[in-house]
């Protein structure tokens, strides 16, 4: 194996779970992040991001990452920078700029290889803008799959990895590097492969924005959602995943990234047509279970609810974009009193919260168990499937609040006492 040296540029969950997965194969990595707080945290071998199996891999390959806020010369150098939306829905691609400007400082001829997100023809762009800037640098695209809460696992097993460019040795070199991980490297134009990420999670909210349709009309015709959805998930050609019907998706890339694709299909008059239903159905589907209240109280005024699941999916302690957001500032909307649990998200949640509706919540809002959380009150909402809140049983129910009405946003409870579910 030929022994090369590795950069990642940006240490968010894509560069850190792809430094750790190429360090578990043995290369050497040498992990840049201009924020110094974050490397810190790392240097003392402990990850700032609660995701599975980071904090076992990053000690487990201590002896393969370097971590620093000055970038060292390396054999390739992979972008791995946050683009975020602008107003528009055009994502923000500065930092993979000012990520290449590192770069030519000290390198101007080995492989870039963008991981961020962006629109399609930003990588044509970065080529253009090394070259004229006199570096030789081949720039490749690779988009990145992996979900928060497995990105571990889905770095170590991928379904396919993807480069996008036309550097026939850097392709080759890529194909040998990551060939540890699959067989399925697949190798396209530059325009392919950005398309191939707007693509795939387009698809992935728009399967979730359908079942969760249907799980409405469910309701109104006493189908019941998850025999429904596991069904047609039999189906080879629909596939089981993503049938999960609930209270909608949430996350920082479904919406950015399909609001990016509109962007992109609008500029060149494309007029995709699907898509856009896809965010209206999302946006309708994240306030379904403040209907089900409604419908169960005159009036939410001075009612004491519980929330339980703030992060926008179980596993990770990002907030961003969650449906607890919507959900939490149509009841405080509505004057309840509001009692709010999850185990990692709390300060994320407090941050998106404050960012989105200009308001600082309180931290007395906040309680550190479930029991807590759900004692004395009317309603209990479940948001996230986190282990600890699908796993609670009629006995811890009945101990801490037996009379309280529980919407279950998730379709995750496994209780026999009466739960209002999403789709029946
Ligand atoms: C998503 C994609 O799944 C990844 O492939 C992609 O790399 C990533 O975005 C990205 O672009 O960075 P992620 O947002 O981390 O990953 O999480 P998902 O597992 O896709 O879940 C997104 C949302 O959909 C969550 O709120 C989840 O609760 C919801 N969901 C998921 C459902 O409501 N039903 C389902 O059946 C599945």
């Amino acid at each position: 194996m030929k022994k090369y040296k590795i950069a990642v540029i940006g240490v968010g969950y894509v560069g850190l779970a792809l430094s750790l997965g190429l360090a578990s194969k043995g290369y050497e990595i040498n992990c840049y992040d201009n924020n110094y707080e974050k490397i810190r945290k790392l240097l003392s071998g402990e990850s700032y991001i609660y995701e599975e199996n980071f904090n076992e891999a990053l000690v487990a390959n201590k002896n393969k990452l370097n971590f620093s806020s000055k970038l060292q010369q390396s054999d390739m150098y992979f972008i791995c920078v946050n683009t975020p939306s602008l107003k528009s829905g055009k994502c923000d691609i500065s930092r993979i700029f000012n990520a290449v400007d590192v770069i030519m400082r000290i390198d101007k001829k080995s492989p870039i290889i963008i991981k961020s997100t962006c629109e399609v023809g930003t990588s044509r762009k970065i080529q253009k803008y090394v070259n004229k800037n006199n570096g030789k640098n081949p720039v490749i695209f690779s988009p990145e799959f992996l979900s928060q809460g497995t990105a571990y696992k889905n770095m170590l097993t991928p379904d396919r990895i993807i480069f996008g460019g036309n550097d026939v040795q850097t392709l080759n070199e890529l194909k040998i590097i990551f060939s540890n991980f699959t067989n399925n490297v697949l190798i396209m134009n530059w325009e392919s492969a950005e398309i191939v990420k707007y693509t795939a999670n387009a698809l992935l909210a728009t399967k979730i924005a359908a079942i969760n349709e249907i799980a409405n009309l469910c309701e109104k015709t006493g189908a019941a959602i998850k025999d429904v959805s596991f069904a047609v998930g039999l189906d080879d050609r629909i596939g089981e995943k993503f049938l999960n019907a609930g209270c909608g998706f949430g996350g920082s890339c479904f919406e950015k990234d399909i609001k990016a694709l509109l962007y992109l299909s609008k500029k060149l008059k494309s007029n995709l047509k699907i898509f856009n239903s896809t965010l209206k159905a999302n946006s309708y589907q994240r306030l379904v279970v403040v209907q089900k209240l409604k419908a169960n109280f005159d009036n939410l005024k001075g009612k004491s609810i519980a929330v339980l699941g703030l992060a926008f999916k179980e596993n990770t302690n990002d907030a961003r974009e969650s449906v607890g957001l919507y959900v939490v500032n149509e009841l405080i909307k509505n004057l309840a009193e509001v009692r709010l649990y999850d185990p990692e998200a709390v300060n994320s949640f407090i941050n998106e919260y404050e960012i989105k509706f200009k308001y600082k919540l309180d931290k007395k809002m906040f309680f550190n168990n479930i029991k807590q959380t759900i004692k004395n009150v009317d309603v209990c909402i479940i948001l996230t499937s986190w282990e600890q809140i699908k796993n609670l049983t009629d006995k811890d129910i009945d101990e801490a609040n037996p009379n309280m009405l529980i919407i279950d946003g998730r379709n995750c409870l496994k209780l026999t006492k009466n739960v209002i579910k999403i789709g029946g």
